[in-house]
């Protein structure tokens, strides 16, 4: 007896598991009633009175450690959801990856950042617009071909609503509700039923501004463009007004600046002629007051629209205008710098 008693010492002694099911079978084996050490504790009965003393103290010693082994080995799977054996400590981290902002992002806050250094605040309206936001009050008349230039995506079931074609569409609905002074810049996204190319896309992003209030002239409108030119593109940058036309504006202007990318001496990019054309604008139409609301014998006002993915080619020189909307993140990792 003492000899197995020794062995099973010595075999407690190098007990292991893996897994917390196994510290429970090797419990059942050793220490439940029909384990191991209780039986041993049976056969106690048929040994020799003069060593009964020597062997009770060595089952009683055995019966300890396991107690103790066991629970060690227990204790090893309360403290570690996993088995130490499951991680590799020597692992390199996973390096955490940063997400980038998206260039249009990007240069719609620096667009709308300048203008609120000259105070307009941020106005937003709704994508899926009806016809008197987007065209209606801004003076396109039923039939006016203004309305055959922005090739506009209706709703099925509602030929009155549409997906609007323009920001321009946020102006009224801001001064239905407000009195002059307005000072807002509307960014957001716009739709027009183009086919897909390197150069137009369905959906794209637009910035409008408009001031609206006593006095409000032309020249306030050119030093604001002036102003936001500079600003966008660095001070050497020129402005150039070209007239135009809209129907919600009179006068209406295009303005050109300077090309960034040749500096004005002519490349493919401005196709050769030193200019590039960036938005739109002009003087609010006496009509468009009135249709908002708005006294026009006392109040004028000027408004601008530009396309951002336009800027943005400038500033970055994105060749391919689907590349905004593709979601590569090889392209968009180009901008991390940027910011
Ligand atoms: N809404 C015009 C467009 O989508 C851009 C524009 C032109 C906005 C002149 C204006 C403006 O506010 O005055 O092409």
């Amino acid at each position: 007896m003492k000899d197995k008693i020794t062995a099973l010492l010595a075999e407690i002694d190098s007990l292991t598991a893996s897994l917390q099911d196994e510290v429970e079978a090797l419990r059942i084996k050793y220490l439940s009633k029909k384990g191991v050490i209780p039986t041993l504790m049976d056969d106690f009965r048929n040994v020799p009175a003069d060593q009964k003393r020597e062997m009770g103290m060595l089952i009683n010693q055995l019966k300890q450690k396991a107690q103790d082994k066991i629970q060690i080995l227990k204790e090893q799977f309360e403290n570690n959801t996993s088995s130490i054996s499951d991680i590799d400590l020597s692992r390199t981290a996973y390096p955490i990856k940063l997400g980038t902002r998206h260039p249009i992002s990007l240069v719609k806050e620096e667009i709308c950042d300048i203008f609120k250094r000259l105070g307009f605040s941020i106005a937003e309206g709704p994508e899926v617009e009806d016809d008197w936001h987007v065209f209606s009050s801004l003076n396109f008349a039923e039939d006016h071909p203004a309305r055959d230039m922005q090739d506009t995506f209706f709703i099925q079931s509602n030929p009155d609503i549409v997906l609007r074609t323009h920001t321009s569409s946020v102006q009224t609905r801001v001064m239905e509700n407000t009195q002059p002074p307005i000072r807002i810049i509307c960014p957001g996204r716009v739709y027009r039923n183009e086919a897909i190319s390197y150069r137009a896309h369905c959906f794209f992003h637009q910035v409008e501004a408009l001031y609206v209030d006593i006095n409000v002239s032309f020249a306030d409108l050119k030093q604001a463009l002036l102003f936001f030119a500079k600003e966008m593109f660095g001070e050497n940058t020129k402005i150039r007004l070209r007239p135009s036309y809209f129907p919600f504006t009179e006068p209406s202007a295009e303005m050109d600046i300077s090309c960034n990318i040749c500096g004005g001496k002519g490349c493919p990019f401005c196709k050769h002629t030193g200019w590039v054309e960036i938005l739109g604008c002009g003087m609010v139409d006496p009509n468009v007051l009135e249709n908002c609301g708005i006294d026009s014998t006392i109040y004028s006002g000027y408004a601008l629209g530009m396309g951002i993915e336009r800027i943005t080619n400038l500033k970055y020189q994105v060749k391919d205008l689907r590349m905004f909307s593709e979601n590569d993140v090889r392209f968009l990792e180009e901008f991390k710098s940027a910011y």
